[in-house]
């Protein structure tokens, strides 16, 4: 039984990793699945891409899509014409997605109209926004997925709203807290740690690059500059995505404690998180991650699709409001943020579950 492992933009290669870990360990013990890689291309950089792989010890792809930049459309349209090409000489006998991206929507339609079953990995979450590309993306997944592997109980209940049978939802747990957990003793000081006078506890991280953040130079600007003041004399150290660099560019300058740095790799991501005294994010991903290693977390979006990291753990949602996120900054400061506690099934085998749950389903 042959399985596509869909992987396109940086926030699913730490999601597939436990996966494909699980899958050969099954292999090499006569498991009956097989898999294929796939990467479709949409993040194709070393840092957004390729550094990933090597960290998390990935396998080379089977095949790339290579498709590249482009509007939503143009995006979908490619891998969905390219991935067709791929089932149509060699069929899968399911499609394996993760996540929310472009990737994740496009691989998925292309399968099932070929009559592959799909899998979703973090099926099941909701924002209800649906300005964001990735809810979109996730609600037409689920639409047409067979089985689906949940991260939360929100998850569950969300799809039982929507009529998904019970037997076909999973409650498996976070295979993006599966990757953290393996490698929490892996993690690295970036080079400029040092260079920096870095100091654990002493500097906030900072991530944006959700469009309604950092397409307008205007409102973007207002959010640097209240984290700029709120934090100084302590550092920020600000990892920038590539549609935030384009803003940043244009703006032509940020407030003098920012320390601007590339994308980064996996594990000096977050060697910076779990040493940080805060995160400011519009991610969801990095949300969970903080949450795991407790550490306060301000994000700057109205809603989530991972409600539980608000609810128990370390997140609070300010949306794009400069005074509130001066105020939150002010807490974390004197040292007034909520603990926090980890999420239901953060243990580290959720890759297990879902190779098994897969073997029993395709039996
Ligand atoms: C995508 C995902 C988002 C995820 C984010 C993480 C969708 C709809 N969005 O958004 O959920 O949080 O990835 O990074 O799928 N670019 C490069 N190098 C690359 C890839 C992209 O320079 O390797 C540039 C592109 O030219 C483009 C911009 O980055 O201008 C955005 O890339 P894109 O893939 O369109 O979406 P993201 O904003 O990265």
């Amino acid at each position: 039984m042959l399985i596509d492992i869909i992987a396109g933009a940086r926030p699913n290669f730490m999601k597939i990793a436990p996966i494909i870990k699980v899958l050969d360990k099954r292999m090499k013990e006569g498991g009956p699945l097989r898999y294929r890689l796939i990467h479709t291309g949409q993040h194709y950089d070393a840092r957004m891409s390729g550094d990933f792989f090597a960290q998390l010890g990935i396998p080379e792809p089977d095949v790339n899509l290579d498709v590249g930049s482009g509007t939503q459309a143009e995006q979908t349209a490619a891998i969905m014409m390219r991935y067709e090409k791929v089932l149509l000489e060699r069929p899968s006998n399911l499609c394996l997605v993760v996540g929310d991206v472009t990737s994740t929507m496009a691989c998925a339609i292309t399968a099932q109209k070929l009559c592959i079953p799909v899998a979703h990995v973090e099926g099941g979450i909701r924002s209800g926004d649906w300005t964001m590309p990735e809810e979109i993306n996730r609600m037409v997944t689920d639409a047409i997925t067979n089985w689906f592997f949940t991260t939360s109980e929100h998850a569950n209940e969300n799809l039982r709203r929507a009529g998904v049978p019970e037997e076909r939802i999973f409650f498996v747990g976070n295979t993006m807290i599966d990757t953290l957990l393996a490698n929490m003793e892996r993690l690295r000081q970036p080079e400029f740690y040092n260079e920096l006078g870095l100091e654990p506890g002493k500097y906030v991280v900072v991530t944006m690059h959700r469009p309604a953040n950092v397409d307008k130079g205007d409102s973007f600007s207002l959010l640097l500059r209240a984290i700029g003041n709120s934090t100084n004399p302590a550092q920020v150290v600000f990892p920038v995505h590539p549609r935030t660099a384009k803003t940043l560019n244009e703006l032509g300058q940020v407030p003098d404690n920012f320390r601007l740095v590339d994308p980064q790799p996996y594990l000096e991501f977050n060697y910076l998180v779990k040493n940080a005294l805060a995160v400011v994010t519009d991610s969801g991903g990095v949300t969970e991650e903080a949450t795991v290693m407790g550490v306060p977390c301000i994000t700057l979006r109205d809603s989530t699709e991972r409600p539980e990291t608000v609810e128990i753990g370390t997140n609070e949602l300010i949306g794009s409001d400069p005074e509130l996120l001066r105020k939150s900054l002010a807490r974390v400061l004197e040292g007034k943020w909520k603990k926090g506690g980890i999420p239901q099934k953060s243990d580290g085998k959720t890759a297990e579950r879902i190779v098994a749950a897969l073997e029993s389903c395709m039996a």
